[in-house]
This record gives C-alpha cells, sequence and structure tokens, in this order.
C-alpha cells in the first residue's frame, strides 16, 4: 500500500506516492492527452518506469545521461532537448525522470525549457530524491564555475518514491539520504525516527510540501529547507566534492546546533538532541581533520543565501529560521567547537 501526500499548489497540487510497488502506478500520474513520454534515466537505475509507462499503452522513449557530477550539466540538457526534437514531442507530451536527484533536476530543468514548459513526472529511486531533491521544483545543473547555478523553478506533475529502489542503494547514499532526512528532524516537532521508513519519507515529503506551498519561490521561508547547508556547500567545496552533499550536510548539521548555541538561540540540550539524531542515523559529524576553519568561513561568505553579511539557517525559540548578518568570529568559533574526525 502506498502513502499519498499532496503538494498544495492551487491548480499546480501534485500528489507524492510513497510506497513498496508504487512505480506500478506510475501510469495513473500521465496527464491527460499525452501521446510521447521520453524517460529520462541512468544507467544502474534499479525501476523500469519506461516498461511500466509502455504497459500503460503509451509510446515511450529512453534517453540515458552519465554518471557523476559532470554529467548534470547543459550538455546533458541538450542531449535530452535533442531527443526530444527528434520524437517531435509537443506541449502536450511529457518527460519522466527516473533516478536520484541528479536525474530529476536535469530531466526537470529540460522539461521547462522545450517549448517553454512541458509536463514532466519523477521516479525517485535514491532516499536523497524522495525526501528532497523530487519535490518541490527546484531543477537545475551545475557550470564549470560551481554547483546548480542555473536552473528553474518548475514543478512535477506527480512524484513516486518507490522504496523498493533503496534495497539495491550503495551505503554512502543511504547515508546521503538520512543526511537530509535529519534535518527534517529539526523543521518541526515531529519524532521523526519511532516512524517506520515509509511513513518516514511521506511525513519528510508533507513536511518539505507545507514549506513548499508558502514559499515556492524562496523569497523567505523555504530557505529553511537548507538548514545544515551553509558550512555543508563549503565542505563540498573545501573537499573538491570528495564528501558527498548528504554527507557534508550532517556535519552542518552539528555545526549550525553549535553555531546557534554560541549566539544564544538553543541551549546545551538542544545542541545534544541534533548530535544524537545524526548518531541515531549512523552519520559522522565531526570536521574532516584537513579542514581549515579560516577558509571554511571565507567560502561560507560565498554562501548563495549570503545577501547580508553570513547568512545562517538556525534554530531558536521560534523554530528554525533564515539568521543574517552573522558575526564571522562567532562563525569561527562555533567551528573550533566542533569534533574532529
Ligand atoms: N533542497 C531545498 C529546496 O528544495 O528548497
Amino acid at each position: 500500500m502506498s502513502i499519498s501526500v499532496t503538494v498544495p499548489l492551487g491548480d499546480r497540487s501534485y500528489p507524492v506516492l510513497v510506497g513498496r510497488g508504487a512505480v506500478g502506478r506510475l501510469g495513473d500520474m500521465v496527464p491527460a492527452g499525452v501521446e510521447r513520454v521520453l524517460v529520462v534515466t541512468q544507467s544502474g537505475v534499479p525501476l523500469d518506469a519506461a516498461g511500466v509507462l509502455r504497459g500503460a499503452g503509451l509510446d515511450v522513449a529512453t534517453v540515458e545521461i552519465g554518471n557523476g557530477e559532470a554529467a548534470k550539466s547543459l550538455a546533458s540538457v541538450e542531449e535530452i532537448l535533442g531527443r526530444l526534437s527528434a520524437l517531435g514531442a509537443t506541449r502536450r507530451d511529457l518527460v519522466v525522470g527516473a533516478g536520484g536527484g541528479m536525474v530529476t533536476d536535469v530531466a526537470g530543468f529540460a522539461a521547462s525549457l522545450w517549448h517553454r514548459g512541458i509536463r514532466v513526472v519523477h521516479v525517485a529511486t535514491t532516499l536523497l530524491a524522495m525526501v528532497d531533491a523530487a519535490i518541490g521544483g527546484k531543477t537545475g545543473v551545475n557550470l564549470g564555475h560551481g554547483k546548480n547555478l542555473v536552473g528553474t523553478f518548475w514543478q512535477p506533475s506527480g512524484v513516486i518514491c518507490d522504496t523498493a529502489a533503496l534495497d539495491s542503494l550503495p551505503p554512502r547514499e543511504v547515508r546521503c539520504g538520512h543526511g537530509e532526512m535529519a534535518k527534517y528532524h529539526f523543521l518541526t516537532g515531529d519524532d521523526l525516527l519511532g516512524l517506520p521508513l515509509e511513513e518516514r519519507i511521506a511525513r519528510c515529503v508533507a513536511i518539505k510540501a507545507e514549506v513548499v506551498a508558502s514559499d515556492e519561490r524562496e523569497s523567505g521561508r523555504r530557505a529553511i529547507l537548507n538548514y545544515g547547508h551553509t558550512l555543508a556547500h563549503a565542505l563540498e567545496i573545501e573537499t573538491g566534492f570528495a564528501m558527498a552533499h548528504g554527507e557534508a550536510v550532517a556535519v552542518g548539521i552539528a555545526y549550525a546546533a553549535r553555531l546557534a548555541r554560541r549566539l544564544g538561540r538553543i541551549g546545551e540540550d538542544r545542541v545534544g538532541q541534533h548530535l544524537r539524531v545524526l548518531e541515531e542515523y549512523g552519520l559522522d559529524s565531526g570536521l574532516p581533520a584537513t579542514s581549515d576553519p579560516d577558509h571554511l568561513v571565507a567560502l561560507m561568505h560565498g554562501d548563495k543565501k549570503a545577501l547580508d553579511g553570513l547568512t545562517f539557517v538556525l534554530d531558536g525559540p521560534r523554530g528554525v529560521e533564515v539568521v543574517p548578518g552573522v558575526d564571522g568570529a562567532e562563525a569561527r568559533k562555533a567551528l573550533a567547537d566542533m569534533a574532529v574526525r
């Protein structure tokens, strides 16, 4: 049985189906009038979205993009657009992004560009895509200058999170998903750890859906979904992406708690709660021994959120919120409070 969560965006609202075998319901997510479907996927993706769609009587073509961050590129988008052109895809047709967050980001971006925007459905096959990337309509690719620098807001018509895909997920990718999952523990008062996996994923989706509905284009509140991400982005850059995103988010969450403590926003008990959640997920929350704290502070100054000095998403008496103008010296001291791995 699947759990259905709605992302409530008025006439662009859409369902997210979470459950083992949910991909079998992909046909139900195809909007009326679609004639052709282009499935964007990667080698090694464990679900056969194209097969399910063919079984539903649709005319289906597939394009595989490369693996690895280098393939999260404008070249991949151009390849997808070329296939849509070769298929003669019209505004009535559909893109399906089947894979992890990279696939759903690239497929969503291409769908948003073809004929100024055609519909897209995502089949998320990694934990990170299920609880974050495939939900909420952020799309994008990297440039040589940095990650996710080009993109659009383009909501899907539906999302499938088939937990059977997680059976074969490599341990490192499980960790990365847990890094993103951990942030949701602090966005509401829920005890997510007590929930079975499917329910926990669905709850993360519901939390994200509520935040996205309140601020779809991130003019303010949506930035709380980047809890733990300010240091995480700096660590990814500092380690030349040897540290994967979700792993870095785990460290970033521990750091956000330490910084909030330094700024008097939370007490030591709340810092302890953060560390316990990270530990329950088996996540390492220490800074790499090779990190240079001054360099990390400099990198955090360059974060996309940093319009007004150092900007963080921090816990506090009103819950997690965006906090601009944080003193660099405090940010530096909070790094010194961190455990080192
Ligand atoms: N991944 C953060 C967001 O979708 O806003």
